[in-house]
């Protein structure tokens, strides 16, 4: 679709929430996220050659030309997204607007991503959802120096209402869930704010890659060769990785067949290895998981996303829960006609 300056833009981006298959991503593994509605819109106007954004949760605008060398230095910081979408992107045109978001900043449940969709989308990308992940993926890396996988931007990119995501990062294939019509999916915050994470996140990606250069891909790898391996740190993350596809392999089967009880279970499961082979829980995180999992009709919980703060998931019966934000899933990122 060809664009003029001076026509108007509406777009709307959702962040995402995990269920299950954390840390997996930048190994090629298996993850089964989902669209959420709570997302991230841009109401704009095409503009001929600078991006200029104000947010209603922001003091400053985003304001920048088309031609950036470095999104990591800019100012205000949520620029830096913004920047990186640019830079990645290259548009030839800008725009100017609005930016209103849903989805609570810096939780856990792609905040960024969504932001990064809705500017992408706004700044007149075209594509298929691989491709607006990808690109929205390498924003983020230049934006934050973060080398994060593609998880949160391929979910927020390729929602479909009423189901969560089976994705495989090795054959990068997306395979629709339905939720079960009795599930309930519950996000809390641990009242911790996400310390940090991009040092610790960059130590646990290069601790995989060490492993799968010892024993290969770890989405073949079994607990034989996970066994096997001397360092002990480096065999407590491969086997975080390895047990977590599985995971996701089984509560899959668990969700076709309604059966939420086994899912919930297999979510608990998921939590402890985390805390205790991959190390990226909390006290306040580890402290909310358990009280969940003492709570009536909670069928299960984890952290979800990166860990070290930030939000946990639960699977609930209807009802269960009254705290947090109770969340469906939901389309992908798209522009709005106006
Ligand atoms: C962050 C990253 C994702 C993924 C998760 C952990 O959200 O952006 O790519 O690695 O952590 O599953």
């Amino acid at each position: 679709m060809s664009r003029a300056v001076g026509d108007l833009v509406r777009v709307v981006a959702p962040g995402r929430v995990n269920l299950i298959g954390d840390h997996t991503d930048y190994t090629g593994g298996l993850a089964l996220p989902m669209a959420i509605d709570l997302g991230t819109t841009i109401e704009g106007v095409v503009q001929a050659d600078r991006v200029m954004l104000r947010s209603v949760d922001q003091a400053e605008p985003a304001d920048l030309a088309l031609s950036i060398d470095d999104p990591a230095v800019l100012e205000p910081s949520w620029a830096r997204y913004v920047g990186g979408v640019v830079h990645e992107l290259r548009p030839p045109f800008g725009v100017s607007g609005t930016v209103r978001t849903t989805v609570p900043i810096g939780s856990g449940l792609s905040s960024s991503a969504s932001l990064e969709l809705a500017v992408a989308l706004a700044l007149g990308f075209e594509g298929a959802p691989l491709a607006l992940a990808e690109l929205t993926q390498r924003a983020e890396q230049v934006a934050s120096g973060v080398p994060c996988g593609i998880m949160d931007q391929l979910a927020s990119a390729a929602g479909v209402e009423g189901h969560a995501l089976l994705m495989n990062f090795t054959t990068m294939h997306v395979e629709p869930v339905p939720v079960p019509a009795d599930a309930t999916i519950v996000v809390i915050h641990s009242g911790q704010e996400r310390a940090l994470a991009g040092t610790a996140y960059g130590e646990r990606r290069a601790a995989c890659e060490t492993a799968a250069a010892h024993i290969g891909p770890l989405l073949d790898a079994t607990a034989e060769s996970v066994a096997a391996i001397e360092d002990p740190m480096i065999r407590r993350r491969a086997r975080h990785v390895v047990t977590e596809n599985q995971r996701v392999r089984d509560f899959v089967a668990a969700f076709r067949a309604g059966d939420l009880a086994t899912a919930g279970r297999i979510m608990a499961a998921s939590h402890a290895s985390l805390r205790d082979d991959f190390e990226v829980s909390t006290g306040p995180l580890d402290a909310l998981v358990t009280r969940l999992l003492g709570t009536p009709g909670v069928h299960g919980a984890r952290l979800t996303g990166a860990g070290f703060g930030g939000c946990v998931v639960a699977l609930t019966e209807p009802g269960a829960l009254t705290e947090g934000w109770t969340v469906h899933a939901s389309a992908g990122a798209h522009a709005v006609p106006v």
